[in-house]
């Protein structure tokens, strides 16, 4: 069983941040890496990146935003509940070296998953560029936490709201237009997002680096349910990943995959709320 030891809902509620007593995982884990959780006994397998940690208070903190039935259930927690089962740090962790200029492009919820990677960066001596968007003010995440951690931050919202008007994608191409030390490419965020910024930062031939979300089950390379096609060739985003050159992925097959069990999500979200 592990312990909440802190909630805080972010964006209007929809989505929450847990700090999550976690001992062992905390002292492992590493930026890059996730956690594949059960709620209670009957609870489905979900995974959730390791947002950040705490390896002296032992805390893991992970940041989800409310999409389904597992996802509301945990909203429904409170601090002090537990989790009964935590298992990790999974996956492998991002490959962070000192190399000069890096830019960290995150949107809605990867901002959460970025955060640990564009801090991992920094801590290694790299200078931060950040830009990251949501679709207005109020879906707007970590801004604080990314600015302590980076060197230039820009904010984005499609609405206008806040920050610049529009999506990542074009203080990006902005970006790669006037600064020529731009070393890497971190992106992370909706699938539609990371295809955007592959294909732009294709034309201007910058490793770019993705972090793919596909329908998680063991999270041990098992199953077969995480299987996504990097060029051309199967691979498990569990073990492999999730981390992957954003040039190989078929997104596509990525986005078809994830949307076979939308009705039985549907479903499962109304049942549990009758
Ligand atoms: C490596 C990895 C890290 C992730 N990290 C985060 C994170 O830090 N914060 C966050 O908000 N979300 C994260 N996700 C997505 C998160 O796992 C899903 O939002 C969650 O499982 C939804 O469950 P649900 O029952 O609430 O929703 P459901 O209604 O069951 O599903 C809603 C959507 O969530 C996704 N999903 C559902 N079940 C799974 C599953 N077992 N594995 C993967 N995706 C699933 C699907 O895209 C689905 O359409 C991550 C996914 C992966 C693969
Ligand atoms: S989650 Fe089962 S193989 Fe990756």
């Amino acid at each position: 069983m592990f312990q909440i030891t802190r909630k805080q809902e972010l964006a209007k509620g929809t989505i929450v941040r847990f700090d999550i007593l976690a001992p062992k995982i905390a002292k492992k884990a590493k930026a890059g890496q996730f956690i594949i959780l059960r709620v209670n006994e009957t609870g489905e397998r979900i995974p959730m990146t390791i947002a950040d940690k705490d390896e002296f208070a032992g805390i893991i903190t992970i940041i989800f935003q409310v999409v389904g039935k597992t996802t509301a259930l945990m909203r429904s927690l409170k601090e002090g509940d537990f989790i009964r089962d935590v298992a990790g740090p999974l996956g492998r962790p991002a490959e962070v070296e000192k190399i000069g200029t890096v830019l960290m492009v995150g949107g809605g919820t990867g901002v959460a998953i970025l955060y640990h990677v564009a801090k991992a960066f920094k801590e290694a001596g790299n200078y931060v560029i950040s830009i990251i968007g949501a679709r207005e003010k109020d879906l707007v995440i970590l801004e604080n936490e990314m600015d302590f951690i980076s060197d230039e931050l820009v904010v984005t919202t499609d609405d206008g709201s806040y920050g610049y008007r529009g999506f990542v994608t074009q203080p990006l191409e902005k970006y790669l237009e006037e600064r020529y030390d731009i070393k890497l490419i971190y992106s992370i965020g909706p699938i539609i997002m990371m295809k955007n910024v592959c294909a732009i930062t294709k034309k201007y031939n910058i490793p770019t680096i993705v972090s793919l979300n596909p329908i998680m089950i063991d999270g041990t390379g098992m199953c077969g349910g995480c299987r996504v096609k990097i060029d051309g060739k199967i691979k498990f985003a569990c073990v492999d990943g999730p981390d992957f050159d954003g040039q190989l992925v078929d997104f596509n097959e990525l986005s078809k995959r994830n949307s076979i069990y939308l009705k039985d999500e549907k479903d499962c979200l109304l049942f549990s709320i009758k």
